[in-house]
């Protein structure tokens, strides 16, 4: 057999073992992975050695907001998917609140062939539930998006929440397709009122008009839809334990309904808001404690499935804007995502086990990805990302690989970084050195 790239002596980590192996690819699938010892193969075209570091499957960040087509000011997929390899990130799915929204096979169709040209790693896209429910049920059966996406309140791009007649249509073409349909999860109403009444300016207003209620109303009326529809859902960027308490009640045989965390909702506290201001603006809002530790120990435990950045940058002039009803909502997270959570496994708060577990076969499964995505087994693309455990370093926005690269997580220390990220066999950073080239990220979807 003929072997492309071998990463010899590596601790390879799956979400049950840990153990030191060769890891052999070919044409950009794992080959073999074989305990060290005599190669049984001809050399390898070429040999990483792994001694001292941990391979970890590519991460799959399954929430991201890459801004092209329309606002390429913000992101574009070149800078992206960039600061996603940097970050050891091998596929992203990027949300449909672009200019104009991926809400129609024409737009999805568009927004793919723009990715393709530029892109470092692999993407796919959500649609999103809005204009008619026979564009929905064509844009779910294209082949082109791995799942839906519905805003259930006021966000970024302010798209208008789908009825409940369309919504629920939406979801039985999302049933018919095999798709699970993502929400964010924010009760439109309750944040309206709370909005209407309130004065104040400053950050901790915000939090305020988005309480954990908010996030309840929504769940609750999702997962009863869900039900009535037999569909799939899934709770981007649970962000209170109430919401979780809620999810978790509805979920098993009555609903079919996976949710995710954030490292912003599971690590940073409320005094964010006093040292960084409208920099943490963001919806769902951090909430602290005692919802921050709830949601890592719930990643931690199980009870969270995914692990995801929700990548969602703006101008730095814009999030530093003194009324915090001005400044937009979310801040750079797919190149820190990694680093941070590996910091709260160093700190022994998440093992590395279930990291990877919610970074590659969950969210691998969740979005219909797997087999091919989420696992180091023979036969599926040669994604991988290798991490030095014991690297520490900070978290800087001049020193990352996006467009806009603030965020709350400024000047953070951090135990645990990437130094070689591959996708489907090729070394697109090296020893924290870019090497891939745009383009080389592929489509998941292959309608
Ligand atoms: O804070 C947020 N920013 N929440 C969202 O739901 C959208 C996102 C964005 O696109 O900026
Ligand atoms: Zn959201
Ligand atoms: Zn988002």
């Amino acid at each position: 057999m003929a072997v492309d790239l071998l990463i010899r002596n590596v601790t390879l980590v799956s979400p049950a073992v840990q153990r030191v192996v060769n890891i052999f690819i070919t044409d950009g699938a794992f080959s073999a992975i074989l305990t060290p010892g005599p190669l049984p193969f001809a050399p390898a075209a070429e040999t990483i050695d792994g001694t001292g570091l941990v391979a970890l499957p590519g991460l799959i960040d399954g929430h991201v907001h890459f801004r092209e087509p329309g606002l390429t000011h913000e992101e574009t997929w070149l800078t992206g998917t960039r600061a996603a390899v940097f970050g050891g990130v091998t596929t992203v799915l990027d949300m449909p609140n672009t200019v104009p929204p991926t809400d129609s096979v024409e737009r999805a169709r568009a927004k793919l062939a723009l990715a393709d040209l530029t892109a470092y790693c692999d993407f796919g896209l959500f649609g999103l539930v809005g204009g008619s429910a026979d564009q929905v049920g064509e844009l779910a059966g294209s082949g082109l998006v791995v799942g839906l996406k519905t805003f259930m309140g006021p966000t970024t791009g302010d798209l208008p929440s789908p009825d409940e007649d369309l919504l629920f249509k939406a979801l039985e073409h999302a049933r018919v397709s095999g798709l699970r349909v993502a929400f964010h999860a924010e009760d439109r109403a309750t944040i309206e009122a709370a909005r209407s009444h309130e004065t104040r300016t400053d950050p901790i207003a915000h939090l305020d008009t988005r309480p954990a209620k908010a996030e309840v109303r929504a769940v609750e009326r999702i997962a009863d839809l869900l039900r009535a529809a037999n569909a799939m859902g899934h709770i981007c960027h649970v962000s209170s334990a109430l919401g979780l308490h809620t999810i978790e009640s509805w979920r098993g045989d009555r609903v079919d309904l996976t949710c995710e965390v954030t490292p912003h909702h599971a690590l940073l506290d409320r005094d964010v808001y006093a040292d960084y201001g409208g920099m943490a603006k963001v919806n769902p809002p951090i909430r602290g404690e005692p919802d921050e530790s709830a949601l890592l120990a719930a990643l931690a435990d199980g009870r969270i499935d995914t692990l995801a950045s929700d990548h969602a940058p703006h101008l730095a002039a814009d999030k530093l804007r003194a009324s915090i009803w001005d400044v937009p909502s979310g801040f750079a997270g797919v190149e820190t995502l990694l680093p941070l959570m590996l910091s709260a496994v160093h700190d022994g708060r998440l093992s590395l086990e279930r990291l990877v577990h919610a970074t590659s076969e969950a969210p691998a499964k969740t979005w219909g990805l797997w087999p091919r995505k989420g696992q180091v087994s023979v036969g599926a693309d040669a994604d991988l990302t290798l991490v030095d455990l014991a690297r520490a370093g900070e978290i800087h926005a001049a020193d990352l690989h996006g467009m806009n690269n603030l965020s709350p997580f400024e000047g953070r220390a951090t135990v645990g970084a990437v130094v070689t990220t591959i996708v489907r066999g090729q070394v697109v950073v090296r020893d924290g050195v870019l090497t891939g080239a745009p383009g080389w990220g592929r489509p998941v979807t292959t309608a």
